[in-house]
């Protein structure tokens, strides 16, 4: 006890100190010669943590995740499918590709071989790929598709559907090299039906370029309708290293199918069998839509995550959406509960979160009307589906309050009562359309950048509150309307199918929007990054290997190393006045301390945490922390991401050059004096101790 009044004495008086150095050393804008010159030096914070004093509930939902059906996200990402136009939509390629639909190519091309994509005899959609031969002998013809990574000793399940016509011999599947063939497989097909084969083939060798062939000698009509390769290893299709990394990470929830993608999307193209789905033609490129909505299910389930489901308002009608309901809540006596059952899942999946729509009030926005016209369509959606399942909880499309002004007004006005949630969405963009990737290399510009992104949380929080005023003020009392944050990241400059590259600096912006939802516990219940993997992503991948950005490591240690009780901290510190955001409108009102600190605990009352996030770009911080109402364990941890440079990313060939560092701190006590690195985040984990200090 006398100690730790000692130790108390102590702090208080440099917390005097330090306030009286903050007053003297206000930090504004650094120019460039202030900015080399302070580069090494370091800032003083003092911390204090009330751990007797919670002042609010976080709900574990803020943490989701959004995952949209295009791009790279399912194909070429988390679904563990390695061919492109597996089921041959889309157009042929060029001069002796011609007849081949692309990526795919000829094999054996002569005069006595026509390639043509079939548009009257095909197997699923509208079309598929025809080989003819009037070969004789061993000439051998067929279709192959390059660019496979394949590893050695790695097995690859192969799927196909295919039809032939006069073929004598065999048909013969292959994974080959420029010279070599690595595994091969051979099949007979019966002539003038339609045939799948399942089969497996065994790489002897590790190929970044290899090539599936299917292929065939001599005369006859071959027809591919569907061709699928995944490795053996996947999870029920989808990629076992993703699904690990995410069930380590702990997601609360994952909306889907989209976003943008939603408000064109048929959910009926999404279910029974997979190879007989058609592909669509959404946001640029063909969906084969192996993945539907009891894949989505199977996925929350290897994750460990819940469903938010969103609804197609933009061409969808009630009625489909009160179909889905009907087929993920309904007992299978009803008629759409019968097809999940007759699709293998017999038990209702009794999703709770539900979504209408997405951005109704963008001009992007397949479906796009006036806010009065749209409030009457959430209406009649809440509706048919609520008369499916009354339990469910939706999520309403809102808007920003000084963009839309009369959206959530409206909506409130028209459909108060069918929803329990408003929308928002944001993403940190100053100079999206103008801005390049390069422009970065200009460090004046990265420094100013630097500072508009890891800001950019505070202009969140100010959109929150915003918002959640005015709905107070436009619904009746008692009506408990939540904020799902449903849509949010940094999103600097536009990139071919939405490959941003991210570096240490967005993790900092990942870690502040986390402090500002929890700040804001009343108001936001629900969040959900965006998005998961390539496109805008948390993970990377190009064939097998993978890399993770920063915001994933930020969201894993938010996940693991948080309670849902909100302590009280406050901070001492410098601060610098926030970023123009457009011209001569700031971002966030007001000036933003460099320390970000939140503080929270454990259920059980036994863990203590406290993440700090340093904003300064050059300075680290010598940080008092002190706990007030906790005697902590002797022993606690130290859980941080840091690195010299903000600007680092992690890459295909670097993947660790950002990563989470665990330290264990020994003797602790009540106070602590510690550098926080600069821009770093950092979580302290202490423990309710035993021992008497
Ligand atoms: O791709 C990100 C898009 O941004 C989402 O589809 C949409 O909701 C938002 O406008």
């Amino acid at each position: 006890m006398k100690n730790f009044l000692i130790h108390r004495k102590i702090y208080y008086l440099l917390n005097f100190f330090i306030l009286v150095n903050f007053f003297t050393s206000k930090v504004t804008a650094q120019t460039d010669s202030e900015y080399n010159k302070n580069l090494n030096s370091s800032l003083n914070a003092f911390i204090e943590v009330n751990a007797g004093n919670r002042i609010g509930k976080i709900n574990p939902d803020i943490y989701g995740l959004f995952m949209e059906m295009c791009f790279n996200e399912f194909n070429g990402g988390i679904w563990a499918e390695m061919l492109k136009s597996r089921k041959f939509a889309g157009n042929d390629g060029e001069d002796e590709y011609y007849g081949v639909v692309k990526p795919w190519y000829p094999i054996g091309k002569n005069s006595k071989t026509v390639f043509r994509h079939d548009n009257s005899i095909f197997y699923c959609g509208r079309q598929s790929q025809k080989i003819i031969s009037d070969n004789e002998g061993e000439h051998r013809c067929g279709i192959g598709q390059s660019g496979l990574y394949i590893k050695n000793s790695k097995n690859y399940d192969v799927r196909l559907n295919i039809r032939q016509e006069g073929i004598q011999g065999k048909i013969r599947i292959a994974l080959e090299g420029k010279e070599d063939i690595y595994g091969v497989q051979v099949l007979e097909a019966e002539p003038d039906i339609w045939q799948r084969f399942e089969l497996s083939l065994n790489s002897i060798a590790s190929d970044r370029d290899a090539s599936i062939t299917i292929t065939f000698q001599g005369s006859g009509k071959l027809w591919v309708g569907s061709v699928s390769m995944m490795p053996s290893e996947n999870m029920s299709g989808f990629r076992k290293d993703i699904v690990l990394a995410l069930k380590e990470m702990k997601p609360p929830n994952i909306r889907w199918p989209g976003g943008n993608m939603v408000s064109e999307y048929d959910w009926e193209d999404g279910i029974g069998d997979r190879d007989l789905r058609p592909p669509r033609f959404i946001r640029g490129l063909w969906e084969p839509n192996d993945v539907g909505i009891d894949e989505f299910m199977t996925l929350c389930r290897l994750i460990g995550t819940k469903p938010y489901i969103a609804v197609n308002s933009g061409d969808g009608s009630p009625h489909d959406a009160a179909n889905l309901v009907e087929y993920c809540n309904g007992k299978s006596n009803t008629s759409y509960g019968r097809k999940r059952a007759d699709n293998g899942h017999s038990q209702p999946y009794n999703i709770r979160l539900w979504g209408i729509g997405n951005e109704m009030y963008g001009n992007w926005q397949n479906g796009h009307v006036d806010e009065e016209t749209y409030a009457r369509r959430h209406l009649s959606f809440a509706r048919a589906m609520r008369s499916v399942d009354k339990d469910i909880k939706l999520v309403a499309v809102g808007g920003r309050p000084w963009k839309y002004p009369d959206w959530n007004k409206t909506m409130c006005n028209i459909s108060a009562g069918h929803f329990d949630y408003v929308s928002l969405h944001s993403y940190a963009k100053k100079y999206r359309r103008h801005m390049k990737k390069d422009d970065l290399k200009d460090p004046d510009f990265a420094r100013e950048f630097y500072y508009y992104i890891v800001s950019a949380p505070h202009g969140i929080e100010e959109q929150i509150t915003k918002t959640f005023h005015e709905l107070q003020k436009s619904l009746s009392p008692g009506n408990d309307v939540k904020i799902a944050f449903d849509e949010w990241n940094c999103w600097a400059y536009m990139a071919p199918h939405e490959l941003v590259d991210f570096s240490l600096r967005d993790g900092l912006y990942t870690a502040g929007v986390l402090h500002a939802f929890r700040r804001q516990n009343k108001a936001v219940t629900l969040g959900n990054f965006s998005k998961v993997v390539n496109a805008l992503s948390m993970i990377r991948v190009n064939g097998p290997d993978l890399f993770f950005n920063p915001q994933y490591l930020v969201f894993k240690m938010y996940i693991n190393h948080s309670g849902p009780h909100l302590i009280k901290s406050t901070v001492n510190c410098d601060d610098y006045p926030a970023p123009e955001y457009e011209k001569g409108r700031t971002q966030a009102i007001g000036d933003i301390p460099f320390i970000d600190v939140s503080a929270t605990m454990s259920e059980d009352e036994e863990s203590l945490y406290v993440a700090v996030i340093n904003r300064h770009i050059s300075k680290s911080v010598d940080a008092v922390i002190q706990l007030k109402d906790w005697l902590p364990r002797h022993q606690a941890k130290r859980i941080s991401l840091a690195c010299d440079d903000y600007m680092t990313e992690n890459t295909f060939e670097f993947p660790e050059r950002i990563k989470i560092e665990e330290e264990e701190l020994k003797n602790v006590r009540f106070s602590r004096d510690i550098i926080i690195p600069k821009h770093s985040v950092t979580i302290f984990e202490f423990y309710k101790g035993p021992e008497k200090i």
